[in-house]
């Protein structure tokens, strides 16, 4: 909630797309955020101001001379500035620092305050060199931006302009406002669960979904980490994924081993959220074993312990934060891992409380020293914040 009780001026300029901006005022209203919404003439063409008025909501026109010194009182109320969406006359207006709406003069007196601009135009105007150069101009001058998406637009065309999703413009206003603890770092994170395939079609896996990994890979890009995610069969489309993340797709343990053994040497921190098998099929066929045909006895063998083979292979700035999931004598298990693996941290799920595949999850950190910190029950995303916090650098 690092929204909660913050103020938000949002500007609406005249892009066919400002009705997008309903939504995202009522995701900043469902975030505890505050709001001022101040809608430029064309825009008003677009959208009716009457429809934030119905909300409860004051609304600033364009016209600056109707309220003199809204331009003054709204950039002081303003803990961010959000324009959008922001047009091409906008964004070209403000890098020229010219000041003839009140949307550019709220910006002219807001030089300390963070500014948020989500540029959505025709894709050759967004590719147009002067906005180029002038969105290049602003970030410099720590404007953010948020990149348009890419796909078919209200004009017929196709290509880079559309308002992007309102979960991607939550996400930056979110960054925003925290600090970057990891700026400079490349974190590596396993996810999902792995498959150990007896034939194509055939697989013994576990029920982890992916969801702690993929919210512990969210919160490390807005600390400003450099972020890589190996992914085991993890549905995608069940969860909000960051496009900065890189994304690499694994199946087995022996797929999970090569990307470990390949991108380890590389990060600074390993967080290993990923549920991985412990046993693999000792023969596997590679076609479909016929009904019938299936020796009911079949062989497993052990797989190796990964996260003690990256234990033996860590240099000393290298952080290994294991999870474990564990239904009785939790604590007991995850002191005896923690130094049987040789961990800077475990994170222990107590998973008799019905947490895999959830979007909860509660249990015990311990660190190398041996400190436990009890985590209750909480939101995946909420407690991948806190678990990061706790890293010590
Ligand atoms: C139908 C129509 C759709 C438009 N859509 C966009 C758009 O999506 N993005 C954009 O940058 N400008 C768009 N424009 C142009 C802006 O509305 C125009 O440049 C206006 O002066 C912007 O003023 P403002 O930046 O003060 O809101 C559109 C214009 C019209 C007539």
């Amino acid at each position: 909630m690092t929204l909660k009780d913050k103020n938000i001026l949002l500007c609406i300029t005249g892009s066919i797309a400002c009705y997008k901006s309903v939504d995202l005022y009522r995701e900043l209203k469902r975030e505890g955020a505050n709001v001022k919404i101040t809608v430029s003439s064309s825009a008003a063409k677009f959208i009716s101001p009457y429809i934030f008025e119905s909300f409860g909501e004051e609304v600033f026109s364009d016209d600056a001379f109707k309220s003199p010194l809204a331009h003054v009182s709204l950039s002081k109320y303003a803990d961010l500035i959000l324009i959008a969406p922001a047009t091409y006359n906008t964004i070209n207006k403000l890098a020229c620092g010219i000041a003839d709406t009140l949307i550019t003069l709220v910006v002219s007196a807001s030089q300390d305050k963070p500014k948020v601009l989500v540029p959505a135009m025709n894709p050759n105007m967004f590719s147009n060199k002067i906005l180029q150069k002038n969105l290049d101009s602003l970030i410099e001058q720590n404007f953010y931006v948020v990149s348009p998406g890419i796909g078919g637009l209200a004009c017929g065309d196709f290509g880079e302009g559309k308002f992007p999703d309102t979960s991607d413009i939550m996400f930056e206003l979110e960054s925003v406002f925290k600090e970057k603890t990891l700026k400079g770092r490349r974190v590596l994170i396993t996810a999902g669960a792995t498959r150990e395939y007896l034939d194509p079609v055939r697989f013994i896996s576990n029920a982890s979904s992916g969801k702690m990994g993929i919210s512990l890979a969210n919160e490390a890009i807005k600390l400003g980490a450099e972020v890589s995610l190996i992914a085991l069969n993890i549905d995608t489309s069940c969860q909000y994924i960051n496009k900065n993340i890189r994304i690499i797709k694994c199946k087995s343990f022996a797929d999970l081993k090569d990307a470990l053994l390949s991108e380890f040497k590389r990060c600074g921190i390993l967080l290993m959220a990923a549920a991985v098998s412990d046993y693999s099929f000792k023969e596997k066929s590679s076609n479909k074993i016929k009904k019938g045909d299936l020796n009911l006895n079949v062989e497993l063998v052990q797989n190796e312990d990964l996260l003690k083979a990256l234990s033996e292979m860590k240099k000393e700035e290298q952080i290994i934060f294991g999870f474990a999931a564990e239904t009785d004598s939790v604590i007991e298990n995850g002191r005896k891992k923690l130094s049987e693996k040789s961990l800077d941290y475990i994170f222990i799920n107590d998973v008799s409380k019905d947490i895999i595949g959830g979007d909860e999850n509660e249990g015990f950190l311990i660190n190398k020293t041996g400190e436990i910190k009890t985590f209750k029950r909480e939101s995946k995303n909420k407690l991948a914040e806190e678990l990061l916090a706790e890293i010590s650098l």
